[in-house]
């Protein structure tokens, strides 16, 4: 097998990113040397386990590994108190250990959840995350944020809590639907943008090889965006300061996400998709870059079927400006009631701009608003916000 390794140097924390097309039938041989008893508890959910559950379980058995499955509901709201609660006991009640591992096998939402579960269940086990979606893969999966959602925004409840292994088989990617792959895409184009103009360029190149399923130019792919993010973790565990180079279009996105209200109208990736290209077209209308870097970032969003701008978003709910402003407040890195925001002097140069000017944000995306086709009054903001 073609297998790539990428490492997270975090100390006592230290752990391997492995890439690889099949990864999924490995899975017990790699993990089976960490553990000092052979015991293991997957959660996944329904979706994922019937496309893969058994193999991955099989593979398990065959390394000797003693395996219970735990399938949870799939979708957003399965990152709850609730289920946290259900979960947390049902790992008690099968007598997991510290030591042992609690394999998160799935996308976001149950990376999310088994690793925050991991985090407080005695303290803290033992997790190994087992991504299987692209978004997942690339930035979900790796750097150890986990978060359960509460009532006043998404990811409010959570801890850092690093895995112990990352497997990310790249083969299991192609049980995804387009849309949903195409939104993990986004996340991968981050990484070219935040601060690799070769890999951007070599993704204007290949993109279309890692969409149609290439294993070659995905594993490249992954491999390129894990080791961009392992860097920045390494740097930045705890989000201090360069850490938040990876919200690149997400405080825009988080908000557009919000307005169209986490039911699947406009998913995660599609939101960051159209918050790079603003925040890329914001830094153009500040003039710390060149409208044609804006115009080359849009240009391969759309090309990969990507929605690069607000006018480009399906029709929706009606907001206006201070909706948008309203809720990109919300922020995680808001400070002393001031906005962040990644902006960028050209591709692969983003930076943190702490001094941003809510106002002219506000004037920015009227504009933008306005160019949205058939645009309606606005509704208030949605009682559900976000935060990366
Ligand atoms: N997804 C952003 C981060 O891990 O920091």
């Amino acid at each position: 097998m073609n297998l790539e390794t990428v490492s997270l140097p975090l100390g006592e924390r230290a752990y391997d990113i492995l890439i690889g097309d099949g990864l999924l039938d490995e899975a017990g041989a790699r993990i089976a040397p960490l553990l000092p008893r052979p015991r293991t508890v997957v959660v996944t959910d329904a979706n994922v386990a019937a496309a893969h559950g058994e193999r991955f379980a099989a593979s398990l058995r065959a390394a000797g590994l003693d395996t219970d499955i735990v399938v949870l509901e799939p979708g957003e709201a399965t990152k709850s108190f609730a289920e946290l609660e259900r979960l947390t006991g049902r790992l008690l009640d099968l007598g997991v250990e510290r030591k042992d591992a609690v394999i998160a096998l799935g996308g976001g939402v149950i990376g999310d959840l088994v690793g925050f579960a991991s985090a407080i269940l005695r303290r803290g086990c033992r997790f190994v995350q087992v991504p299987t979606t692209l978004l997942a893969q690339v930035d979900s999966a790796v750097g150890g944020k986990t978060a359960i959602n509460a009532a006043q925004g998404k990811n409010l409840i959570g801890a850092f809590h690093q895995p112990a292994l990352v497997l990310a088989d790249v083969g299991a990617l192609s049980s995804l639907p387009a849309r949903e792959l195409r939104a993990g895409y986004a996340e991968v184009v981050k990484y070219g943008l935040i601060g690799d103009a070769d890999f951007f360029a070599w993704l204007e190149a290949n993109g279309a090889r890692v969409l149609a399923g290439d294993p070659a130019a995905r594993i490249a792919a992954v491999k390129t965006s894990c080791a961009a993010k392992a860097a920045i973790v390494a740097a930045d565990e705890r989000e201090q300061g360069a850490r938040a180079l990876l919200n690149l279009g997400h405080t825009f996105g988080h908000a557009l996400e919000a307005v169209y209200g986490y039911g699947g109208a406009l998913l995660h990736g599609e939101g960051v998709a159209v918050g790079t290209a603003l925040a890329f077209d914001y830094s153009a209308h500040l003039g710390l870059c060149r409208p044609a870097a804006a115009d080359r970032v849009r240009a391969h969003l759309s090309a990969c079927g990507l929605p690069a701008s607000i006018a480009a978003l399906p029709g929706g709910p009606a907001y206006d400006a201070d909706t948008l402003l309203t809720l990109m407040m919300q922020d995680k890195k808001v400070e002393q009631n001031r906005l962040t925001l990644i902006l960028a002097r050209d591709v692969g140069e983003a930076f943190v701009e702490k001094a941003v000017d809510a106002g002219d944000v506000r004037t920015f995306l009227a504009t933008q608003i306005q160019q949205r086709s058939g645009a309606r009054p606005a509704a208030p903001p949605a009682s559900r916000r976000n935060h990366p």
